[in-house]
């Protein structure tokens, strides 16, 4: 028998050990190890520091080794580290959704806790599935979102989220929302301005749903500030507007995703800066945990809850739904934010920054928007301004200014969305607990950065 001799292992050896082997192999040239972080920055074993300017993934809002948060969560488990969502009750998860609802506000009174975001946006559709099935709307299982969009990486949130590009490998498996073009207001749909662009996506969800039959359809999910899929989008208010009146003429249930904009946004949910469309319901996750534990929250009206409850209660958990350990860290991560008034902060520094990133738009052609919200914001970069046709794939310019970032001393995050047919950007996120000096730190890295690019452009004939 022929003994094979070459491991996996020799045959690609991976830097980082096994945890490199499921990413392509483009994508983990050069990535730092990092080995420890202080404030808003991490270290890596070469003894660089890099100024985090996208939280880790949008959720760092604490920043790195908040005491308050670990010593909460270590206290909680030497007092007790877990039993079961179902067959118990206990004070963190009662002390966390409590604050959540509180935070949240009127309509939003029950809190159901998991483990992150795409649990939390599936917890969010499946409720509503359950709620429409026991009171004999059981025809409704037709989902809207948006194109581009960002829901999750589960098979049920891959079907939400829209991507051009899910289709051909997710296709035969994913169960595909009906997608809608997303308002953006850099590229509107429909070639008009903002405004009108939002005014034709509110038309095609009409259209769409009536095409369905609104008695097929269940819900509309949207990121009330887009994220990564779209670079900070923030839709013209008309949107928000149109789709409130839509969903309510039609009976369509409302769902905000506020994985990302909770918190960042500069109110505790985005959703309070939009009085005129208020969601059914509301998931988020990210920040909740801060990065230090992993979490997620399905906020919904005690009037369907508890109607839900009666009738057959909502009967779907997961097996870390609402840990102790994550509940009392959580609400050290909230206790935080109120306290240290970390909204007030996002909404002040998040100002500050924009001002600046606009300023950085005047002197960089490369750059043709700045948007977004507190401090979920993000920089587009274009070939030109004019047309803002992108930069070609081989250029990747995102991903190229993150690689001169990390020279420069920060840590940006890049997305080519659709292979560019949306344009490309960098994300703009650092934790909530910035001060305007580091907010200044972070520009000036970025604009190094991207004088850097333009440079290496102008040298390679890519522009005059
Ligand atoms: C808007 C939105 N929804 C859902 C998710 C999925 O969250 P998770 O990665 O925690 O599953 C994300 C993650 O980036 C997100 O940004």
């Amino acid at each position: 028998m022929t003994v094979a001799t070459v491991s996996s292992t020799q045959a690609r050896p991976a830097i980082g050990g096994p945890q490199d082997l499921f990413n392509s192999t483009r994508n983990t040239i050069g990535l730092p190890t990092i080995v420890r972080g202080e404030d808003i920055y991490i270290f890596d074993d070469q003894g660089n520091r890099y100024l985090d300017a996208i939280s880790g993934a949008m959720t760092a809002q604490l920043g790195q080794g908040n005491r308050r948060v670990l010593d909460a969560m270590h206290a909680q488990g030497m007092q007790h580290s877990f039993s079961y969502v179902r067959t118990t009750r206990h004070l963190p998860n009662m002390g966390l959704t409590e604050r959540i609802a509180r935070l949240a506000g009127p309509g939003f009174e029950r809190v159901h806790l998991s483990s992150g975001g795409s649990e939390a946006v599936e917890m969010g559709i499946k409720f509503l599935r359950q709620y429409a099935y026991a009171t004999g709307q059981k025809t409704r299982t037709r989902i809207l979102s948006l194109m581009p969009s960002y829901h999750g990486g589960t098979l049920g949130t891959i079907g939400w989220t829209g991507d051009e590009d899910a289709a051909a490998v997710w296709g035969p498996m994913a169960h595909f929302s009906t997608k809608i073009p997303a308002p953006l207001s850099y590229r509107p749909p429909g070639g008009g301005t903002s405004r009108e662009g939002a005014l034709f996506s509110a038309a095609r969800i009409e259209a769409a749903i009536e095409e369905l039959g609104s008695e097929n359809v269940l819900a509309f999910i949207v990121e009330p500030v887009g994220g990564q899929s779209t670079g900070a989008n923030v839709p013209d208010p008309v949107f928000f507007t149109e789709l409130r009146r839509i969903c309510d003429r039609h009976g369509v249930y409302l769902v905000f995703d506020e994985v990302m904009s909770a918190c960042r946004a500069g109110t505790f949910l985005a959703a309070h800066q939009i009085p005129d469309c208020k969601p059914d319901v509301v998931v988020t996750a990210k920040g909740l945990g801060a990065g230090y534990t992993p979490m997620g929250a399905l906020l919904a009206p005690a009037r369907m809850v508890d109607e839900l409850a009666e009738r057959t209660g909502f009967n779907l958990s997961h097996t870390y739904g609402a840990n102790p350990i994550s509940c009392a860290g959580a609400c050290a991560v909230l206790d935080e934010t109120v306290e240290r008034d970390l909204l007030g902060n996002a909404r002040c520094v998040g100002a500050h920054l924009r001002l600046r990133l606009e300023a950085l738009k005047e002197r960089h052609p490369v750059i043709g928007d700045v948007r977004g919200q507190g401090l979920l914001l993000a920089v587009e970069y274009v070939r030109d301004r004019e047309s803002k046709e992108p930069f070609s794939a081989e250029v990747f310019a995102s991903d190229r200014i993150r690689q001169i970032g990390l020279k420069e001393g920060v840590m940006l995050y890049s997305r080519r969305q659709n292979q560019g047919r949306y344009g490309e950007w960098s994300l703009i996120a650092p934790p909530l607990i910035i001060t305007e000096s580091q907010a200044d730190e972070l520009v000036d890295q970025l604009d190094r950065s991207v004088a850097e690019f333009t440079r290496e452009m102008v040298r390679s004939g890519e522009i005059a």
